[in-house]
């Protein structure tokens, strides 16, 4: 079966697997830049990295538009069931298994609140295991010695990384997590959107490449077949 995995914009993805749609940070209705069809895709699932608006996006709306379930860490997932959404509270490291597959949260440095401005927990880095495939979502963090271990015990075919600087890890730093990570295939995020975050793409691509390493710069909407 065909995975096929759409980038939206930002750090926003959605995954289509058989009869599953996963969406990831879904940063949707507040973000210009954003190409989805909220309306005729299905939305089985739907993971958050951490508590802030450009992450959350339209994650309560979905929820309780589609009965699709939010799955974040604890503190955020009691909000989002404050606010009437579908939730499944996780925390680091345990594996979440699903009909399409998996989910194992693991340590993002950054920080979380929720749309009210409170404390919502530990922000998170996430491996999404789908098919034969393994995806790692870096969510909002710098470069942190743990892509090592996220490298050397869960070998993810494709990383997903921030690259905007400013609220996250720059080029340069999202080079070398790209290193410490192993995935053959890089895909770049979390840049241009505002203009805090705005790099030239291509600076990271070519600097990929020169490690021998694949990187897809995609557009907003753009599907790819993993
Ligand atoms: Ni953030
Ligand atoms: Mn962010």
């Amino acid at each position: 079966m065909s995975i096929t995995l759409q980038y939206i914009a930002h750090s926003a993805f959605y995954i289509k697997y058989g009869e599953y749609g996963i969406l990831i940070d879904p940063f949707i209705s507040g973000n210009p830049n954003a190409q989805f069809d909220i309306k005729n895709e299905m939305v089985t699932d739907i993971i958050v990295t951490h508590g802030h608006a450009d992450h959350m996006g339209d994650a309560i709306d979905i929820s309780r538009d589609k009965k699709s379930v939010i799955t974040c860490t604890f503190e955020l997932a009691n909000y989002c069931m404050s606010k009437g959404a579908y939730t499944n509270a996780v925390n680091l490291g345990g594996k979440i298994k699903f009909d399409w597959g998996s989910i194992k949260f693991l340590p993002a440095f950054h920080s979380s609140s929720n749309l009210n401005g409170e404390y919502a927990g530990m922000p998170a880095s996430v491996l999404i295991e789908i098919g034969d495939k393994k995806i790692y979502h870096a969510g909002d963090t710098c470069l942190h010695s743990e892509m090592k271990v996220v490298g050397e015990v869960y070998k993810p075919d494709i990383a997903l990384l921030p690259i905007g600087s400013y609220f996250t890890m720059d080029i340069d730093d999202a080079v070398i997590a790209s290193q410490w990570i192993g995935a053959k295939k890089v895909i770049p995020m979390h840049y241009n959107t505002f203009p805090p975050i705005k790099v030239n793409p291509q600076d990271f691509k070519n600097k990929i490449e020169a490690i021998q390493k694949e990187c897809l710069i995609l557009n907003y909407g753009e599907k790819i077949e993993l």
